[in-house]
């Protein structure tokens, strides 16, 4: 039965109680975690959000009808005690904050009974994550979910709170929008009033914030909801929230100072991490010739070496091939993976093929000195120390090698190595190695679409001493873009904007844009644009993806408190659902055949 907490007023969490509240009274309320009942004393532990305490109940101390009742709760009932807090009579739990600590209680009353869960609730939860997202209001009773949303609300606070005293202004942009331009495919909301028409949701508040630069608000901030309809991965939502922010008058070194000095203050409140600054900075090119990744994991080396002129009289056709297509051949250096059995090798290659490589070519450096090579027919002694010493290999290194357009070798090459990376156990969760990427192509030739598309988005300004290459070898223009990125992830990026009419219609001129198609979408900030725009730029980090990594997690759906899984739904509430006929004909929509459809 379901007693009601008149009269009592909850005191303290569970978890902030320590040595130093001996002797006081305290009112707790919170979840049953277990209890154990060694006959006529029953040992009770209660969770809230800060933690677990032990309350005791003895024969003797506490009245038998207490302890009767004690001895009836099951887990996640929640109780309310009222008792006081004393030194361990028994064995101290230096696993516990609470842990020399226990509530000797005077009353107890079961506030609500619980079904038993359908998993326990514990920390490093072995229950399948399908159905721990089904219930996923147990699941967030977790202490590590409890932790990771605490954590991200300190993160949200803490930047709320360094942005304002930087002179931003927190204002919010419309959900129901137009489709923008970031990218991927927009979410559809059908008007009802409008039949026929769509709002888009913003997939970045990209165009309201350069308009507010043009309203003269200079400083703007949002954490922001934003909306992609793409693949998911462990690092992409279909809604995820961005820190959002816009500034006037500034370059880049302005947009960078402000941002470091924000991800230093996070780093160091939340987790204790010193953030030395300022960050390194890397141009994309240098980060691709590397590393093989715009978003490189610089807490190991292993980095690509381009062996392209060592290796372009070899007899192998496979290197030959590559150079003669304007290709490379690069290669990367597994220290002390020599020995590694033909079957892992043959794993590299299947990994390396779903990136794109044709294949994977390898040298292992036996401990005797000895050479493994899957190419060892196509070159001769000479040939072959030559490439052993560009690579710097020694006893005991498995040498790696990619041939193959650029852009193929360096994602196959960039994934391997982080690949590797993980199975030598490079990787430190507790190390955090900032990098800014800069200078990032302004466009990207797509195959798809036969056309240029914008690197990072249409309103990204190019670097100045490239515009004269705007129109005889567009792919050679770098633009004023930078990404921050944090061990091997990109948590934010931005850029230095157009603000220039001329540049902006060269833009979309070059992006395959009519004059018309581009005012279509566009031309209210076109038009803004007329009227005294200042010089702006801004930046955007992925919150989530921010706080998966200060949290240690692998997946951003760790700190979300309402995720949706790969296939973009919901487990919880089976969204998205079907509507029903009257609100379909009231938005003017009829359904094609779902057969029909999925046909497509
Ligand atoms: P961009 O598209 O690079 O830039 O996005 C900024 C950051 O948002 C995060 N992010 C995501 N996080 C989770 N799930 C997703 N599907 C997802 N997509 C992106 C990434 C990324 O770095 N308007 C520009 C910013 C600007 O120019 O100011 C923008 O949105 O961490
Ligand atoms: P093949 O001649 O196709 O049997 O390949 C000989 C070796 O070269 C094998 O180890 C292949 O995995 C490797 N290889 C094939 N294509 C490539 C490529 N594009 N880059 C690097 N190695 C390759």
């Amino acid at each position: 039965m379901a007693e009601s907490m008149r009269g009592l007023h909850r005191t303290h969490r569970c978890g902030e109680l320590s040595a130093n509240n001996i002797g006081e009274q305290v009112t707790l309320m919170g979840w049953v975690q277990k209890n154990r009942n060694k006959g006529g004393l029953v040992f009770l532990d209660v969770r809230d959000r800060s933690g677990i305490i032990q309350v005791v109940f003895e024969e003797g101390k506490s009245e038998r009808e207490l302890i009767e009742k004690a001895a009836g709760l099951r887990s996640e009932y929640v109780v309310a005690v009222v008792g006081e807090v004393k030194r361990r009579s028994g064995a101290v739990n230096p696993n516990i904050a609470t842990g020399e600590i226990e509530v000797v209680p005077k009353e107890l009353r079961i506030l609500s009974e619980s079904a038993t869960p359908p998993f326990p609730i514990e920390e490093h939860s072995k229950t399948k994550e399908e159905l721990r997202l089904k219930y996923r209001y147990l699941d967030l009773r977790r202490p590590d979910l409890q932790r990771n949303l605490m954590m991200r609300s300190q993160v949200a606070t803490l930047t709320r709170q360094f942005l304002a005293e930087e002179g931003f202004l927190e204002i919010e942009t419309p959900i129901l929008g137009k489709s923008t331009p970031e990218g991927a495919r927009d979410y559809l909301v059908p008007s009802r009033i409008h039949p026929g028409s769509f709002y888009g949701l913003p997939q970045s508040p990209q165009l309201f914030k350069q308009l507010l630069m043009c309203s003269g608000y200079d400083r703007y901030f949002q954490i922001a909801k934003c909306f992609r309809d793409e693949d998911l991965r462990a690092d992409r939502q279909p809604e995820f929230t961005q820190i959002d922010m816009e500034l006037s008058f500034v370059d880049v070194d302005d947009v960078i100072d402000v941002n470091e000095r924000l991800l230093a203050k996070l780093f160091g409140e939340v987790l204790g991490v010193e953030v030395p600054l300022p960050i390194p900075r890397m141009t994309w090119r240098e980060a691709m010739d590397r590393y093989g990744s715009d978003k490189p994991d610089i807490r190991f080396g292993m980095e690509l070496v381009d062996v392209t002129d060592v290796v372009r009289n070899f007899e192998f056709a496979v290197f030959k091939g590559a150079v003669e297509n304007a290709g490379t051949v690069r290669g990367i250096n597994a220290k002390g993976q020599g020995s590694m059995p033909r079957k892992k090798i043959d794993k590299l290659v299947s990994f390396a093929k779903d990136y794109g490589a044709k294949g994977l070519a390898y040298i292992a450096i036996q401990e005797d000195g000895s050479v493994k090579s899957s190419f060892a027919k196509f070159m001769d002694e000479k040939q072959q120390k030559n490439l052993i010493a560009a690579m710097s290999g020694e006893a005991g290194d498995l040498l790696l090698f990619a041939a193959d357009k650029n852009k193929v070798v360096w994602d196959v090459l960039g994934a391997l190595r982080v690949e590797l990376a993980k199975q030598m156990g490079l990787l430190d969760k507790n190390e955090y190695r900032f990098l800014w990427i800069t200078e990032f192509p302004l466009l990207e030739w797509s195959e798809e679409q036969g056309r240029y598309t914008a690197m990072h988005h249409p309103f990204t300004m190019p670097m100045e001493e490239d515009l004269q290459y705007i129109d005889s070898d567009p792919g050679r223009v770098r633009a004023k873009a930078y990404d921050i990125t944090l061990n091997g992830n990109e948590v934010g990026g931005g850029s230095i904007r157009i603000f220039q009419n001329d540049i902006q219609e060269k833009m979309f001129e070059v992006l395959g844009f009519t004059k018309e198609q581009a005012y279509s979408q566009f031309g209210f900030l076109l038009d803004a644009f007329q009227y005294g725009v200042p010089p702006h730029a801004g930046l955007a980090y992925g919150l989530d993806r921010l706080v998966m990594l200060m949290a240690k997690e692998d997946s951003i759906r760790d700190v979300i408190a309402f995720p949706k899984i790969k296939d973009a739904s919901c487990l919880m509430t089976d969204a998205p659902g079907a509507v029903d006929e009257k609100q379909l004909h009231e938005l003017g929509l009829s359904l094609e055949e779902k057969e029909k459809v999925l046909e497509e």
